[in-house]
């Protein structure tokens, strides 16, 4: 039953106007896109209206994220290079280069310090 607040056919989310935050500048496939400073990746992509973020190893299904919380692996994508990050995880960062994640892929491993 709708709330007072909630009418029925009123949208359940509605975006942040972008226009009093700051926003990032970052790519997707070579396509540059706005998002608000402090989005996660995966939020910033949904915005823009991007999706799949990958495809599976096996069949190639498109995959797009699902708990957007750290728990399902839907949405890793490349970043920066670095295979299988996950977007819904990862904060924005201006001049971030984003890739679509084809099929499987090396997780990278992170160079060691030295003692
Ligand atoms: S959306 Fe589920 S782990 Fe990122």
């Amino acid at each position: 039953m709708p709330t007072k607040d909630h009418a029925a056919g009123a949208p359940l989310f509605t975006a942040v106007e972008t226009d009093r935050l700051s926003t990032v500048t970052l790519t997707f496939e070579g396509q540059p896109l706005r998002a608000p400073a402090g989005a996660t990746v995966a939020a910033a992509l949904l915005l823009n209206g991007v999706a799949p973020f990958r495809t599976t190893p096996v069949t190639s299904a498109p995959r797009a994220p699902y708990c957007m919380m750290g728990v399902c692996f839907e949405c890793l994508v490349e970043i920066d290079g670095k295979p299988s990050r996950q977007a819904c995880l990862t904060a924005v960062r201006d001049g971030m280069v984003i890739k679509c994640q084809q099929g499987a892929s090396a997780i990278a491993i992170e160079e060691e310090v030295e003692a």
